[in-house]
């Protein structure tokens, strides 16, 4: 490349986990990611115990990632950080350390919408020759603990959401079935794993029906809890005699809801290329139909790694690397926000 490099630093803390990542004229070179185990025993993200780990790990997992990146801090173009939507205080972590440590270099720094980055993930690349990438416009279907979105993304910088969730997210209501089977946190890949070996077919939930694009799973969940309460005064343990069913049909029930909007969505668009992203695009259930959709419409589809379908940096680095060559920059006065939606 040409002239200088564009060395960015991207810092990730709006849940869970502590992410830092380099990324070098557009190709990855360290992604680090520390998870707070804390959690498990609460069966939820408990926010306060979180900024107390993001407290303890922002600094050793940023020096990590400069390491294995074999980057100077001195060398950094920009620190690129999560400025929103997510929990408060774990925002303040990341949004806190990268204005110190911006200012501290001389270098800019650059606000990142979370949701903008679970999208951006698939322009994440890990070697020069990574051809992989959606072109505009493509159509990408963003389910996590948080957000169930469709979203029509025009650009790297213009994004339109034609259809999101009017209660629960995919994620959340995952979550919350396996808690209510007493399964553990987080539920998603426990109900991934056990889902293999069920029949999806076995038990029906209750689908919403909802105007235009938009979700909703609450009453999904509910819907699964009522039909729990009765199974279980027949039989107490019918949860340990069934949970490959029920994870199988909870499965298959909401990777229909979301299909059928994201089918609609593509055929009234015109769009055949679909990418899927966030933490539930890691579910197996949802790749297939995916798969099954390609082979079915002929959609052109994009499945992140399984690295970057949950919360990371990396995404983080790649829309600072995009935002910075459009010189969009932000001041050291810029509070974190906990609610935003995509422009
Ligand atoms: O994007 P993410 O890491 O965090 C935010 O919501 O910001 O997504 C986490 C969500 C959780 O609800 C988790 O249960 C779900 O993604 N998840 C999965 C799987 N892995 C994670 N859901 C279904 N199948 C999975 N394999």
């Amino acid at each position: 490349m040409e002239g200088k490099d564009i060395i960015i630093l991207g810092i990730e803390s709006s849940c869970d986990d502590t992410s830092a990542a380099v990324i070098r004229n557009g190709i990855l070179l360290s992604n680090v990611t520390a998870s707070q185990a804390v959690h498990e025993a609460y069966g939820g993200v408990v926010p306060e115990l979180a900024s107390r780990a993001h407290q303890q790990n922002v600094v050793p997992v940023v020096d990590q990632a400069l390491k294995r990146a074999g980057v100077a801090k001195e060398e950094l173009s920009a620190v690129a950080f999560t400025r929103g939507p997510g929990l408060m205080g774990s925002l303040l972590v990341g949004v806190s350390f990268a204005k110190g440590f911006a200012r501290a270099l001389g270098i800019p720094m650059i606000e990142v919408n979370h949701l903008q980055g679970h999208v951006l993930a698939h322009f994440i690349k890990e070697a020069e020759d990574d051809h992989d990438q959606p072109d505009f416009p493509f159509l990408c279907l963003l389910v996590s603990g948080g957000n169930s979105q469709i979203i029509k993304v025009k650009a790297y910088n213009d994004m339109e959401v034609l259809g999101q969730t009017i209660d629960d997210a995919a994620g959340e209501a995952i979550d919350k079935c396996s808690k209510v089977m007493g399964l553990g946190y987080p539920g998603g890949p426990i109900i991934d794993k056990l889902a293999r070996q069920g029949n999806p077919l076995a038990y029906s939930f209750a689908k919403p029906h909802i105007e235009g694009y938009d979700y909703s799973f609450s009453g999904l969940k509910t819907s699964f809890l009522y039909s729990l309460r009765d199974w279980l005064k027949d039989d107490p343990d019918f949860v340990e005699h069934h949970k490959t069913d029920l994870a199988a049909s909870l499965e298959h029930t909401i990777v229909d809801i979301l299909m059928k909007k994201l089918r609609q969505a593509a055929k009234d668009t015109g769009i055949k290329e679909v990418a899927v992203a966030g933490g539930v695009s890691a579910n197996n259930g949802l790749r297939n139909a995916f798969r099954e959709h390609a082979a079915k419409y002929g959609w052109k589809i994009f499945i992140p790694k399984f690295s970057y379908t949950t919360d990371n940096a990396a995404m983080i680095a790649i829309t600072g690397y995009f935002k910075y060559q459009d010189h969009d920059f932000c001041s050291i006065d810029l509070p974190a926000y906990s609610r935003v939606t995509l422009k």
